[in-house]
């Protein structure tokens, strides 16, 4: 088998500059752990790495900030090999939440640790308190809580935060770093790291650690993950759903356009971007929004190709 990774960066981000520029070098850091020979879980796990301690990306450092100004994080693994995973959820004052996420897969045999208690469980395992929180973030949340309190006009990309604010129940625009990857002997591998939407509510858990939701992998099918409304592919099993796609025969293009037609009938207006691999190493993007900072590098190329994620019925 041909050593494949394949990484999203954000539904929305920009797909350019440093944000492009972000998803490839994970890319190659995930590529150097695969030509090694090493798994692809290995793989997955230094790329999504990567991408935390980049603070143009919404993971890990420079992670957004809920309402009250705290950035809570959300981050998985799965292999694709016997299923095992290991997830966090509003976990804060870490660094590498993807880290944390690993010794949940390897050191316990649960799934998913959250809030205080993935703290304390990150604290157990060794990792110091650190401050995700970047100077920027800070200026982002300070002037968006600013207007919201003084009944000022927000720019059109956060106007959906105005709704949330009153109502307290909607949900806003979201983001993730994701990443898929297949080894040598054919084991897929997914790992996913965000901060979730800016201004999200205390507590609010998305997709992103929810095996099935936001990211799946099974050797039988191939790997998926998604960036965009948490909530909707919480409600459709997202994930679990392009797995089954491709299990049954659709390859990776296939099944991730496939996903994107349902979501368009199923939950019209909600934003997504996903990349995927199925168990013969084809790799598969799509999305239905304008930009999204994407890669794919194979063994033995040169470079990382971007634009492999076809745009189906755009909704911004
Ligand atoms: N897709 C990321 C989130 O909803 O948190």
């Amino acid at each position: 088998m041909r050593a494949t990774i394949a990484i999203l960066g954000g539904a929305m981000t920009p797909a350019s500059g440093p944000f492009q520029a972000a998803v490839e070098e994970a890319a190659r850091e995930g590529m150097e752990i695969l030509k090694k020979g090493e798994t692809s879980v290995e793989a997955v796990i230094a790329a999504a790495r990567c991408t935390e301690d980049n603070p143009v990306l919404n993971s890990g450092t420079g992670s957004r900030l809920n309402m009250v100004g705290e950035a809570e994080m959300d981050a998985c693994v799965m292999e694709g090999k016997g299923l095992k995973s290991g997830a966090v959820a509003c976990i804060t004052k870490v660094r590498n939440p993807i880290l944390v996420a690993e010794k949940v897969m390897r050191e316990t045999d649960h799934i998913l640790f959250v809030g205080e208690g993935a703290v304390k469980f990150a604290r157990s395992m060794g990792f110091p308190e650190y401050d995700p929180v970047t100077f920027a973030r800070r200026q982002e949340w300070e002037d968006i809580i600013g207007r919201l309190k003084r009944g000022e006009e927000l720019p059109d990309s956060y106007r959906r935060i105005l709704s949330y604010w009153k109502k307290m129940k909607n949900w806003i625009d979201e983001d993730t770093v994701g990443v898929v990857a297949i080894d040598k002997d054919g084991t897929l591998a997914v790992a996913s790291s965000s901060g979730g939407g800016p201004l999200k509510m205390p507590g609010r858990v998305g997709d992103v650690p929810l095996i099935g939701c936001g990211i799946y992998a099974d050797n039988r099918a191939g790997a998926v993950v998604f960036t965009g409304h948490g909530e909707v592919f919480c409600r459709h099993l997202a994930a679990k759903t392009v797995c089954d796609l491709m299990r049954q025969g659709m390859n990776a293009q296939e099944a991730a356009e496939e996903w994107v037609g349902i979501l368009k009938n199923e939950a019209p207006g909600a934003v997504v971007s996903l990349v995927c691999i199925d168990r013969k190493g084809n790799v598969g993007g799509c999305r239905n929004v304008k930009e999204t900072p994407h890669a794919m590098l194979q063994e033995g190329a040169d470079a990382c190709v971007s634009g492999f994620s076809k745009i189906l019925f755009p909704v911004k």
